[in-house]
């Protein structure tokens, strides 16, 4: 198929970019590289022996999108563009609704009026808020603790309201855990703007000597080990994932929703001694105070997933450290002319 991927430039999109193509499907990239750098469309040229098509634009911006679907012919979207950071999101929440919910309107729009109905959504864990019993299964009710969160709930409900509307549609929410690792050529990864949020890409710049040390959000969590246990899945897991949504998208009309997550949960002392040994690097931590909003355990029931998409897990948390760390030493700067 045709498939046009939103956000293809970003950590997953990117790599959801080779799945695709691997699978035979033909890609088009759309992108305002807000939050990913114009290098990364070498390295898919280089990593998939192919010239990606790229579009340069915002979905915000309803005539360049239009424009998009003029130009082409796309039997689907895969819709990963969108902000994701959740301190961002409190301190700036218009800019999110703005961004998230507006951009995600405009493409239905368009696909509606060009009768495209088959799309995949990159939906989040958080989606399950702080209330549920584990492991999170997809029946149960989402809510948010803040604007981001807010957003994947308000475009999930969106999609499912629109396949109410118009049994046409084929759309399959994917709600991601915590994705980390990268392509095992360490040729594109995981590269964070600033400081990173996340807890992986906060190791292997500790690794890499560009931060001094960990902050380890807490040790009083009823966990394993007191700290804040997450069900980590491999980029490469997740991607293929997306490949298997798309068949299943043309299997079955309707909203569907499926967890992609390993069903095990690793602590942040886990994470970090599995990367000191499969690594041979060290990495120097002190516990520091929870961080706002956290909660301390978080892992996937992914049954539905397996029964219904044929998904599971293939790589190891081993696997996971080392991709990590493969892409960071690699790429000390990120992404460079080489
Ligand atoms: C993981 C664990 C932290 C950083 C977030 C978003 C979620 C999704 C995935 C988009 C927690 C601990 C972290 C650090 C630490 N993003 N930690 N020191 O919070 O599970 O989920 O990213 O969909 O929406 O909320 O991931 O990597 O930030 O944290 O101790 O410097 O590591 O407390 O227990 P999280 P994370």
């Amino acid at each position: 198929m045709r498939v046009l991927v939103t956000g293809g430039a970003g950590y997953i999109g990117s790599h959801t970019v080779l799945a695709l193509i691997e699978h035979q499907h033909d890609v088009i990239i759309l992108d305002n590289f807000s939050n990913s750098h114009p290098l990364v469309i070498n390295r898919l040229n280089e990593l998939s022996g192919q010239t990606m098509k790229v579009y340069t634009g915002d979905l915000l911006d309803k005539s360049f999108l239009n424009n998009v679907f003029e130009q082409e012919t796309i039997d689907a979207v895969i819709h990963f563009a969108g902000f994701k950071s959740v301190g961002e999101s409190v301190a700036e929440p218009l800019k999110y609704y703005e961004n998230n919910i507006t951009g995600t309107l405009n493409l239905l729009e368009v696909m509606k009026a060009y009768q495209i109905k088959n799309l995949v959504f990159s939906s989040s864990a958080t989606v399950y808020g702080a209330n549920n019993p584990l492991p999170f299964k997809e029946p149960m009710p989402t809510s948010a603790t803040n604007p981001y969160g807010y957003t994947k709930v308000m475009i999930e409900q969106i999609l499912n309201d629109l396949a109410v509307s118009d049994s046409t549609w084929s759309i399959t929410n994917l709600r991601y855990f915590n994705p980390i690792g990268a392509h095992k050529s360490g040729r594109i990864g995981e590269l964070p703007s600033g400081i990173p949020n996340n807890l992986m890409p906060y190791i292997t710049q500790v690794a890499v000597g560009i931060r001094s040390h960990l902050s380890v959000f807490g040790n009083d969590f009823d966990t394993i080990d007191g700290t804040g246990v997450r069900d980590y899945i491999h980029v490469l897991d997740l991607a293929r994932g997306h490949v298997l949504a798309l068949k299943k998208n043309q299997e079955e009309r309707g909203a569907k929703v499926y967890n992609l997550g390993t069903g095990h949960g690793i602590s942040v002392l886990q994470l970090i001694q599995a990367f000191e040994q499969e690594n041979h690097v060290k990495i120097p931590y002190e516990v520091v105070e929870r961080r706002a909003g956290d909660i301390g355990e978080v892992y996937a029931d992914g049954t539905k997933a397996k029964e219904e998409l044929g998904f599971q897990t293939e790589q190891t948390i081993s696997d996971m450290v080392r991709d990590s760390w493969n892409w960071q030493k690699n790429n000390p700067n990120g992404y460079t002319q080489d």
